[in-house]
């Protein structure tokens, strides 16, 4: 996996950019507010084809530009994707006529050919870290789904499919629910939906399992280098439905706090539980009009020496964890796709200590292409910024620059 360019086109601040990236690691400098972010966050809407918040497409647009008759936005990369040269564009046109409300619609095209948004996940695969990524550690359950999700759509295909069918089936078996409990009705009708529901979801928690505990692995070691071994971090996962416990079955249930990652049942076993349990949870999920389990209420958990870092984690502790998590990411996605991704890391070196910042340097030798933003060049060693390429970015403009010009 490579990326070779970039071109934006009123994308943020940036009303024009042509960028190659010739090398291994690229290094892009610039105060407050000249869009290093934004850069990284281009890149990153190429790789999944959606915006880092959840907020409108209209925003990306740059401001100046909605001002003109017919505006427009365009994000584009080349890139190598199994050994072929592949180029991913999206374009956002406006949906509507000029107008504070204007909104905007992406057309995607993969070489050439118009496409769905969905289907560039999987063709330039990243892994993004960005300074509130560490709500991922610190924040609400929500942000570590849509981490998995994101993660795991980049490396299988049959993961995005099961958990886009998975949300399709949970909307209706929910308007079902409440229409049981709002007008009644029989509870028989809910069969279909269960029997959709366990069959798609078996494959989002097995999944889920697997690359936890392989990422666990790896975030571990990472860990242990970025802390110079005084810490142990473990990640857990938490499903929401215990495929493990059986009612009935004599095993007393498992306390969900110790996570689960281990002894897991193969998928079919999976999905005949959580069959099991969403029948025997008609009534239940009708008083509540909702589906009160299964992988849309699944959370992971971040551990150093034993303890939840989320509750006891300093904030430079949440932040390593975090970092460790996505240096493991890096090495989890090249094992499972034979491919390593391209890292992106914004303003990573902010609140590290200094054995925290050596490691870290360390740990990006082994890495096939980077991109990393910072305020300040003395956060990385002149050796560092030897073999990186080195860009400033001023107001939304890219000029190169010469380690002698630092
Ligand atoms: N649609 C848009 N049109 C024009 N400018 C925008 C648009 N969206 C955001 N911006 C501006 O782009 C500028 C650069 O934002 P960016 O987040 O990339 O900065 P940054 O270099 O990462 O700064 P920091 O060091 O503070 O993180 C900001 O001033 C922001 O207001
Ligand atoms: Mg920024």
């Amino acid at each position: 996996m490579r990326l070779l360019h970039l071109s934006l086109v009123n994308y943020r601040n940036y009303v024009r950019l042509e960028l190659d990236f010739p090398t291994r690691i690229t290094l892009l400098q610039g105060a407050n507010a000249q869009g290093k972010t934004n850069l990284l966050e281009a890149i990153h809407y190429l790789a999944t084809g959606r915006a880092l918040q959840a907020g409108a497409e209209r925003e990306l647009v740059n401001w100046l530009a909605l001002e003109e008759p017919l505006p427009h936005a365009r994000a584009a990369a080349e890139i190598i994707h199994d050994h072929q040269k592949e180029k991913l564009e999206i374009t956002l046109l406006p949906v509507n006529g000029p107008g504070a409300q204007m909104n905007f619609r992406k057309h995607v095209r993969i070489n050439g050919v118009a496409r769905r948004a969905i289907d560039l996940v999987g063709h330039l695969r990243v892994v993004l870290f960005v300074p509130q990524d560490i709500e991922l550690v610190a924040g609400a359950p929500g942000h570590r789904r849509r981490y998995l999700d994101i993660a795991l759509c980049q490396m299988h295909p049959a993961y995005c499919r099961a958990l886009a069918q998975y949300n399709q089936v949970l909307a209706q078996r929910n308007a079902l629910l409440r229409a049981l409990r709002d007008q009644g009705g029989s509870p028989g009708q809910l069969r279909f939906w269960d029997e959709q529901l366990a069959e798609h979801g078996a494959l989002i928690i097995a999944e889920r399992q697997r690359f936890i505990a392989h990422l666990d692995m790896e975030a571990r070691a990472r860990h242990r280098e970025l802390t110079g071994g005084r810490e142990h971090l473990q990640l857990h996962y938490l499903p929401s439905f215990d495929p493990i416990y059986q009612p009935g079955g004599g095993q007393p249930p498992l306390a969900f706090s110790e996570g689960i990652s281990s002894d897991f049942p193969p998928r079919e076993e999976i999905a005949s539980r959580f069959l099991t349990h969403l029948r025997a949870s008609h009534e239940r999920d009708i008083a509540a009009g909702m589906t009160l389990t299964g992988p849309h209420r699944d959370d992971m958990r971040f551990s150093v020496g034993g303890r939840d870092l989320r509750v006891y984690g300093s904030r430079g502790q949440q932040r390593t964890a975090t970092l460790a998590l996505k240096l493991a990411e890096v090495q989890v996605m090249t094992q499972e796709t034979d491919e390593p991704p391209v890292l992106l890391l914004d303003d990573v070196m902010s609140e590290l200590d200094d054995t925290r910042r050596q490691a870290l340097l360390g740990a990006l030798d082994g890495v096939a292409q980077a991109v990393i933003t910072t305020t300040d060049w003395d956060d990385f060693t002149p050796a560092f910024r030897a073999q990186a390429r080195l860009l400033r970015v001023s107001n939304g403009r890219v000029e190169e620059l010469s380690p002698d010009d630092i």
